[in-house]
């Protein structure tokens, strides 16, 4: 029988209690088996800002969906889907028309050959889904954003915001979709830094949002607010 472990030698307090502890290192082996797994899915997420949609989507406050808009190849899918299976939550509802943004068209900056041969990811996106694991945790809807909020009635707990990355279209997706956001429920931003469109939209959000809004993780280049209960 094993012998029970002293919580702390004599000269040193814990820094954190079991429970965090054995926590920690489970997250740690979720990451390192989810980011092995999406590897193959070509897409625009570095693996920590991945891993952080991962834990939003299984830990993250309130009661309702989890809606993504811009789903691409389904990177970003992939990430926020294995974490809400991981702890039994909410199917994503991916939004994107699959046609690809400006920049990814022929002769944009991000030029991407699916979209110049086919002029759509969609046939990408459900075969990443297939080759990840997680097609039976994702609802796609192929429509634009402001198209598909105009028929949605659903609370959303989550929403992750990577479409149009201009200034016009990320206060657009915000207009139409931050109403449905639960008290306490999360909007995630992404490419807040890199891109001057959704940069600009959310340091004026951020100025402006003041007992609405609270901003609860500044990472790399996600941006994570909370709505006020
Ligand atoms: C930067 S990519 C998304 C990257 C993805 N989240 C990932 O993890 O790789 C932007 C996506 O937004 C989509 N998109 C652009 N404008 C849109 C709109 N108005 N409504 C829905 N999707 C849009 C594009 O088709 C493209 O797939």
């Amino acid at each position: 029988m094993l012998s029970p472990s002293p919580h702390a030698t004599p000269d040193r307090e814990p820094a954190m209690n079991e429970f965090q502890l054995y926590n920690q290192i489970r997250a740690a082996s979720m990451f390192a088996d989810t980011f092995q797994r999406v590897q193959p899915v070509q897409g625009f997420l570095n693996p920590l800002e991945g891993f952080a949609l991962f834990l939003l989507a299984a830990e993250g406050d309130g009661v309702g969906e989890v809606v993504e808009i811009g789903s691409f190849m389904g990177l970003s899918t992939c990430w926020l889907a294995a974490g809400s299976r991981s702890a039994g939550r909410e199917k994503i509802t991916a939004i994107d028309h699959f046609k690809g943004s400006p920049e990814h068209q022929k002769g944009g900056t991000h030029e991407i050959e699916a979209i110049v041969r086919e002029g759509s990811t969609y046939q990408a996106f459900l075969n990443n889904l297939r080759g990840v694991g997680v097609h039976g945790w994702v609802q796609p809807i192929v429509a634009g954003s402001e198209r598909a909020a105009a028929d949605w009635k659903k609370p959303i707990r989550l929403l992750f915001i990577d479409g149009d990355h201009s200034y016009e279209a990320s206060k657009k997706d915000f207009e139409v979709w931050s109403p449905h956001i639960v008290p306490n429920g999360l909007i995630a931003f992404h490419d807040v830094g890199p891109w001057e469109g959704v940069t600009r939209f959310y340091q004026e959000l951020a100025q402006n949002a003041g007992g609405k809004w609270r901003e609860c993780l500044a990472m790399q280049s996600l941006r994570v607010i909370q709505r006020i209960a």
